[in-house]
């Protein structure tokens, strides 16, 4: 008997209006478009302005369009998961607000933290419940609201992250297309790389946290640089090799959008066509557990029924891995 599968059987995604070019990041620190354009391929991100708004305002058009576009009623959905690092509170999950906002009754709702992976691990997650059996309309959401942690005075994070995200909903799968393998890894010694150093359990927020300017992302760049490259290739050897599929039967890779220059180093050592891999990098920097839906969303009417597609991403934990789907649609 075949393995029942769980398929995206339509996505949404949602950027804020307001651009932060390059031109305007040269204004606020000491930086330029040309170190920019060439150390990131960064151009322009979205950030989210309006005043109160939040992480689940964002979801929340997201998902009324995945429902619009895919005739489902509110009612149907019976589990949420967003993926984000920037929950409108520490508690409760953001899921649960978007769930609200929307008018979704009938669902249980939760949140993945597992940063620039987290879309690909909620994917998976997800996609679980359907091949179980118990359950057949399942939302994915990633969504980041960077803006909110991104120090606007440290020019070396400032410059690569945005705001934004996609939505997918998942169903039961014809035979044979869907989500088919993911290899996944994650190594919390990696963790000293990439975090915010206040406002958890470790150091709730004090005076001295919000003066020391602690309760933004912290990066050290080129270790995180090097770990990307490597983590992403050897999942995407290691999915492939597993599936016993040859670089010529993949039609799409879509790797996580942090730099152009891991990106072209993840293509190149896997000797891949770049043609064949989606970037959008430029128009919206790093929207951590937004890249990839954001790319799904923007090459889905260029998607074909049963085009043989990997999704690969690497970010803070560390956490990384490489998932294996056929386009259903
Ligand atoms: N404008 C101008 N100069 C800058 C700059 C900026 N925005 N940011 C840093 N620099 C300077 C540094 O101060 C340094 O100067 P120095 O040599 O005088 O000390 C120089 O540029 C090189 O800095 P470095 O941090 O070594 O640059 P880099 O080539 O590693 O690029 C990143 C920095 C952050 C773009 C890059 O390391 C990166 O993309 N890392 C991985 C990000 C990632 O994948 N995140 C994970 C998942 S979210």
């Amino acid at each position: 008997m075949q393995r029942r599968l769980a398929a995206i059987t339509g996505i949404q995604g949602y950027i804020p209006d307001y651009v932060l070019t390059n031109a305007e990041l040269e204004k606020m620190v000491d930086t330029n478009d040309e170190w920019i354009t060439a150390r990131t391929g960064i151009k322009e991100r979205h950030i989210m302005k309006e005043p109160g708004k939040a992480t689940s305002d964002m979801g929340k058009i997201m998902v009324e369009g995945l429902l619009q576009k895919t005739g489902t009623h509110p009612d149907e959905v019976e589990l949420v998961i967003c993926c984000t690092v920037t929950g409108d509170m520490v508690f409760p999950d953001t899921a649960n607000i978007i769930c609200d906002k929307v008018g979704i009754k009938n669902a249980f709702a939760f949140d993945i933290r597992a940063a620039c992976s987290g879309f690909l691990f909620g994917l998976t997650t997800g996609s679980k419940f359907i091949e179980a059996g118990t359950h057949r309309k399942v939302i994915v959401i990633g969504v980041d609201m960077m803006s909110s942690i991104i120090d606007y005075t440290d020019r070396a994070t400032c410059i690569i992250f945005g705001d934004g995200g996609g939505a997918v909903m998942l169903e039961p799968a014809e035979d044979g297309y869907g989500i088919i393998d993911s290899v996944f890894h994650g190594d919390g010694s990696g963790a000293k790389y990439l975090h915010m150093k206040a406002g958890g359990s470790l150091k709730p927020p004090s005076i001295e946290t919000v003066t020391n300017r602690e309760h933004f992302v912290y990066q050290e760049g080129k270790a995180v640089f090097k770990s990307a490259i490597n983590g992403m290739v050897d999942t995407i050897r290691d999915v492939m090799s597993r599936n016993h599929l040859s670089k010529s039967e993949i039609q799409w890779l879509v790797p996580h959008q942090a730099n152009i220059r891991i990106i072209d180093g993840v293509a190149d050592m896997l000797e891949f066509d770049k043609s064949k891999v989606m970037v959008n990098i430029q128009k919206f920097g790093n929207t951590t557990s937004g890249t990839l839906p954001l790319c799904l969303w923007e090459w889905e009417p260029r998607l074909k029924k049963g085009d043989n597609i990997i999704l690969t991403a690497f970010g803070g934990g560390f956490t990384w891995g490489s998932t294996y789907l056929k386009w259903a649609y």
